[in-house]
């Protein structure tokens, strides 16, 4: 089995390549990655010697690119992560997003079905990872299934809806066969700096603004990412062609109360007095059209397929922590450049 993934120097795609490696030795796993700022070949350092591993360097929106690679590879599956992740930024720069989203998905989805016909079908599974975040946003109850319909608010979630959308429609029109599924908000190791949980570490460490959106009220479902790659794991492996799969933890804070937690690991960890990392707490503009509130029903998943997450929330920060802390050079490296001035000015600042 021949696997491209995609993405796989990001931060959830370097989790789930470690674990393919790792856990499939008789597997040929091809890592597929631009390396934009958030894609950081340090993330995989412990692997990238392993036989059954190797890194192409390349742009899924190159399609030119795309489809030779595919003919020479004769990839057997795709795991597609690959994309624009943060929210913010595609506020900022919409276009970004449905160039690598939309097109980039699309792109691999024709080398996909070319391969798939040429091949006698050789070609068995194109994956895509996506978001809990097509499905818009919850009021104060209920939560997402794998039927609730599509209402994406941001640039970011539109381009990623419109992804799963096309990857429906080659299942539907050409019967490619193709998985998609929807998880909620990870954290973990080597999560860039931008996203609020490694962003507060940051600046906790640092003793910097720790920004939080509004009143801090929107709530957000938080998953271990290794908890993610395993889910991923189980989905590749089990599920029928054609469905969907939602995955989270059940375990949705407030941003406030995610932030108040970590100040209070992290006065700990860093022998602070109690209370002195909250007083880095500081409300700022809201995103625009911010959703409230997300929380998934795992519960196909957990049924079907017979996957559960792993780790408590408490457990999980703790152990993220106590990554960034112990990883100075990498967490330096990826601040480095223009990182101070896009962040440290014009995000904290708004
Ligand atoms: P990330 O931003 O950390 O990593 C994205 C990776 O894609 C980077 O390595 C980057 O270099 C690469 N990339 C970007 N544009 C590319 C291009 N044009 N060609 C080739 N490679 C390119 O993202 P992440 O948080 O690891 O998310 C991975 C996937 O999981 C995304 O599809 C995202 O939508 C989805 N997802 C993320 C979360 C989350 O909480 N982070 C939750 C659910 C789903
Ligand atoms: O739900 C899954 C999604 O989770 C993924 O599809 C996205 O790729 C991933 O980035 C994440 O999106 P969010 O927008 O939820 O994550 P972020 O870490 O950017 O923000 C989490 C919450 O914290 C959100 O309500 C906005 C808020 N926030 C964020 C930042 C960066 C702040 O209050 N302050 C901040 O500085």
């Amino acid at each position: 089995m021949k696997i491209l993934i995609t993405g796989g120097a990001g931060f959830i795609g370097s989790h789930v390549v470690r674990l393919f490696v790792n856990k499939y030795p008789n597997y040929e796993i091809v890592n597929l990655d631009k390396l934009t700022y958030a894609g950081n070949l340090a993330n995989l350092s412990d692997i990238e010697n392993k036989a059954n591993y190797r890194f192409v360097k390349g742009d899924i929106v190159d399609a030119e690119f795309i489809s030779a690679l595919f003919e020479a590879e004769k990839f057997n599956a795709v795991v597609h992560l690959a994309a624009e992740s943060h929210v913010d930024r595609s506020i900022t720069n919409p276009l970004e997003f449905v160039y690598t989203n939309v097109i980039g998905t699309v792109n691999l989805l024709n080398a996909a079905k070319k391969l798939y016909t040429a091949e006698n079908n050789a070609f068995k599974l194109f994956y895509h990872v996506s978001t809990d975040e097509v499905y818009g946003t919850l009021g104060e109850t209920g939560m997402f299934t794998e039927t609730t319909a599509y209402d994406p608010h941001s640039p970011y979630s539109a381009s990623k809806a419109s992804s799963d959308h096309f990857v429906r429609a080659y299942h539907d029109t050409y019967k490619l066969p193709a998985v998609i599924s929807n998880c909620s908000n990870n954290y973990g190791p080597f999560h860039f700096p931008e996203k609020l949980i490694p962003l507060c570490i940051y600046n906790i460490k640092n003793n910097k603004p720790l920004p939080i959106y509004g009143k801090g009220e929107n709530i957000r479902d938080w998953l271990f990412v290794e908890d993610h790659a395993g889910a991923i794991d189980v989905i590749f492996h089990k599920a029928k062609t054609g469905s969907t799969y939602n995955i989270g933890g059940h375990n949705e804070w407030t941003n406030i109360d995610v932030i108040r937690l970590l100040c209070k690991i992290m006065d700990q960890k860093l022998n602070r007095p109690a209370g002195t990392n909250e007083k880095l707490i500081t409300f700022v503009k809201d995103r625009a059209g911010h959703d409230l509130r997300y929380a998934i029903d795992s519960s196909k998943l957990q049924q079907d397929l017979g996957w559960k997450p792993s780790l408590q929330f408490e457990e999980g920060l703790g152990k993220t922590v106590d990554w960034y802390l112990a990883n100075e050079e990498w967490l330096q490296s990826v601040t480095s450049g223009n990182y101070q001035k896009y962040y440290q000015e014009q995000y904290v600042q708004r």
